[in-house]
C-alpha cells in the first residue's frame, strides 16, 4: 500500500444570490470525481464548500425581494446544499460564509495582517449614489467610455476597445442602482499590502498551478502587484471591521477564508484537527477547485494572505474553464440558462456527471455542453455499451446456474488487461484527466461486448453440454462489466450504488480492480439506467426559457 495522504480540497463558494446552475456544476462535478477517487484509493479526503454569504449584489437582492440578507443567504445556502445532494456532490460539511467560524477566523486573519504591516489605510475618491446613500462598486456605474465615447459601459472596462478605468473617469456616468449621476465622495479605505509578496509567489506559482496559469500570471507580474483594497463602507452585507464602525470587509477577503471557515465548523463537529491541514509545516495537501475568473484572487491575494497571516499555502490551485451549451454562452432566452434543479427534474445527474467527465482534462479549456451530442453519448455509451454487458450476462447466470458466478475465469489473460489497465486509469484521475479515461473505459466496453459476440453464449445456452461454459463466458463478462463501474465509481455514484446490489457486493474500492468474482451468487437483474429521450432535453429547456430567478 502507497501512503495514506491527507488531503483538503475545496471547490469556490457559489454566491448566496442565486441558485447554482449547470455552469457552476462543471466544477462540483469536478471536483468531486476527483475527491471520490482519492477514497477509493483509501486516502483521507475532505471535501468542503459554502455559500458565499456577503457583498453588494446579495445586500440589493435582499432589499429587492423584501427580506433581511440573513434570511435570504440561509434559504439561498439551503438550496445550495440540497442541489449538492441531488447531484452527489460528496462534501463533508457545506457552510455560508456569515457563519461564526468565518468571522472569528476572518478577524484574526485580519489582525494577524495587521500587526504584520500587511495593513495601510488611505483615502480614495469613489462614485456616490446621492440617492440611495452609498458608495457604488465598479459594475453599478455605467457611462460612456472615456477613451473611444462608446456609451453605456460598465465603470471597470471598456466592451468596445477593451480599456479599463475606474468610474469616476467614465463620462455621463449612471448609478444603475437608481438611475442618477453619482457624485465623488472621498473615504478611507484598508488596503492589503500584495507587493510585499512578490517575491514569495513568484517562486511560488510555477510548482503550484498549470503552466498556461503561469504564464498568465507572470504578465500580471509584469504589470505590477497593486495594493489591494478589502474594504467597503456601510451600507454593506459582511462583517464589520473590528474597531472601526462603518467599515466592513470586502466579501473577497473574507469568501476564500470561508474555506478555512467551513473546515474549522467541521473540525468542530468531529475528530478532525484544524491545525494539522492549516498550521505553517503542515504535511497535508490542500487544493482549490476553481474556474479561469477567479485566478486572481486565488493565485496572489489568497497565498499572500495566508503567508502573512502564517498559515501554509496551497498544494495546488486547479483552475477549469467555462460551460456553453450549444457552443454559446448560457441565455435565458434560449433556454440554455438551466439550474441544477430543473435538469435534476427531468434527468439522472449521473448523466450530467457522465457527459462532464468525457469532456474535461486538466487544462482551462472552456467545455461545451452540445445537447443533442449529450444524448447519443450517454445513450450509446452507458446504455448501448456498459449496461448492455450486464444484461447480456446475468440472465444466464440466474436461468443455468441459480444467480451463481463460475469458480473460475474463462480467460485470466484477457481479465488481466482489463485489470492492468487500472493503472493509467489512475494516473489519469489524479491528473484530472478524466476525457482520456472515459476513452479508455469506452474502449474496453466495446471489447468486452465484442468477446460476448465472438462466443455467442445464446447459441451455446441451447445444448445442456456447453452450459458450463456458457456459466464461464457470462461470469467473465460480468466481470469486466464489475470492472468498468469500479472505474467509473468516481464519475457515476447512484449507478455504481444500483450496481452492488444487483452484484451483490460491498461498496467498491480500487483494491477491488486486482481481483475477480467467482464462485460467487448476485442478485436478479433489473433495469439499472434507463435511456435519455428527446422529449425530456425538450423539457427541460421549455421550463429553463426566460425563467425569472423567482422561479428558479
Ligand atoms: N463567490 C465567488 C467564489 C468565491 S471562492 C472563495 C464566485 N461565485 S460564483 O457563484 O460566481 O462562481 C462559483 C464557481 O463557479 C467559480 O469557480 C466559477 O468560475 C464557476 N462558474 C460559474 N459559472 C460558470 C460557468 N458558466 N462555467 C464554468 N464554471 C462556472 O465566483
Ligand atoms: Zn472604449
Amino acid at each position: 500500500m502507497t501512503k495514506r495522504r491527507k488531503i483538503l480540497v475545496t471547490s469556490a463558494l457559489p454566491y448566496a444570490n442565486n441558485s447554482l446552475h449547470i455552469g457552476h456544476l462543471v466544477e462540483y462535478i469536478q471536483t468531486d470525481i476527483w475527491v471520490r477517487f482519492q477514497r477509493m484509493q483509501g486516502h483521507e479526503c475532505i471535501y468542503v464548500c459554502a455559500s458565499d454569504a456577503h457583498g453588494t449584489p446579495t445586500m440589493l437582492r435582499a432589499e429587492e425581494l423584501n427580506t433581511p440578507p440573513e434570511i435570504l443567504i440561509k434559504k439561498v445556502s439551503k438550496e445550495h446544499r440540497q442541489d449538492f445532494i441531488t447531484f452527489n456532490i460528496s462534501v463533508d460539511n457545506y457552510l455560508n460564509t456569515h457563519a461564526t467560524e468565518n468571522r472569528e477566523l476572518t478577524e484574526l486573519i485580519y489582525d494577524r495582517l495587521l500587526s504584520g504591516g500587511y495593513i495601510i489605510r488611505r483615502t480614495i475618491k469613489q462614485a456616490y449614489d446621492e440617492h440611495r446613500k452609498m458608495f457604488l462598486p465598479d459594475r453599478y456605474v455605467r457611462g460612456q467610455c472615456p477613451n473611444c465615447q462608446t456609451p453605456d459601459q460598465y465603470g471597470d472596462s471598456c466592451e468596445n476597445c477593451g480599456a479599463t478605468y475606474t468610474p469616476i473617469e467614465l463620462k455621463n456616468p449612471i448609478s444603475v442602482i437608481s438611475g442618477t449621476a453619482p457624485t465623488v465622495r472621498e473615504s478611507e479605505h484598508f488596503f492589503f499590502r500584495l507587493q510585499k509578496f512578490e517575491s514569495e509567489l513568484r517562486a511560488w506559482v510555477p510548482a503550484h498551478v498549470d503552466a498556461a496559469i503561469a504564464h498568465k500570471l507572470e504578465e500580471w507580474f509584469e504589470v505590477g502587484l497593486r495594493d489591494w483594497d478589502i474594504s467597503r463602507d456601510e451600507p454593506y452585507f459582511g462583517f464589520e471591521i473590528p474597531g472601526n464602525p462603518g467599515k466592513y470587509f470586502y466579501v473577497w477577503f473574507d469568501a476564500t477564508i470561508g474555506y478555512m471557515a467551513s473546515f474549522l465548523n467541521l473540525c468542530r463537529q468531529s475528530e478532525l484537527d484544524f491545525d494539522t491541514f492549516w498550521e505553517k509545516e503542515s504535511e497535508a495537501e490542500l487544493y482549490h477547485f476553481i474556474g479561469k475568473d477567479i485566478v486572481y484572487f486565488h493565485t496572489l491575494f489568497w497565498p499572500s494572505v495566508l503567508s502573512g497571516a502564517n498559515y501554509r499555502k496551497p498544494t495546488g490551485i486547479f483552475v477549469h474553464g467555462f460551460l456553453t451549451v450549444d457552443g454559446k454562452k448560457m441565455s435565458k432566452s434560449r433556454g440554455t440558462f438551466i439550474t441544477a434543479k430543473t435538469f435534476a427534474k427531468h434527468l439522472d445527474p449521473d448523466f450530467l456527471r457522465y457527459y462532464y467527465a468525457g469532456k474535461l482534462g486538466p487544462n482551462a479549456d472552456d467545455i461545451d455542453l452540445n445537447l443533442e451530442d449529450f444524448l447519443a453519448r450517454v445513450n450509446s455509451d452507458l446504455v448501448g455499451k456498459l449496461i448492455n454487458i450486464a444484461s447480456r450476462c446475468a440472465g444466464f447466470i440466474h436461468k443455468l446456474n441459480n444467480g451463481k458466478m463460475a469458480a473460475d475465469l474463462m480467460n485470466g489473460k484477457l481479465f488481466s488487461e482489463f485489470s492492468e489497465a487500472g493503472n493509467e486509469i489512475c494516473t489519469n484521475y489524479e491528473k484530472r484527466n478524466y476525457a482520456q479515461n472515459i476513452r479508455i473505459i469506452m474502449a474496453l466496453a466495446d471489447l468486452a461486448n465484442q468477446y460476448i459476440d465472438e462466443q455467442k453464449p445464446w447459441i451455446k445456452a441451447k445444448q445442456p453440454d456447453e452450459y458450463k461454459k456458457v456459466i464461464g463466458i457470462c461470469s467473465l463478462g460480468l466481470n469486466f462489466f464489475r470492472l468498468l463501474v469500479i472505474y467509473l465509481k468516481p464519475v457515476l455514484p447512484s449507478l455504481t450504488e444500483r450496481v452492488e446490489t444487483f452484484l451483490n457486493v460491498k461498496p467498491l474500492i480500487w483494491e477491488d480492480t486486482k481481483s475477480p468474482l467467482l464462485d460467487h451468487t448476485i442478485e436478479p437483474f433489473k433495469s439499472l439506467m434507463q435511456r435519455i429521450e428527446s422529449d425530456q432535453i425538450e423539457a427541460i429547456v421549455t421550463e429553463s426559457l426566460n425563467q425569472l430567478p423567482a422561479d428558479q
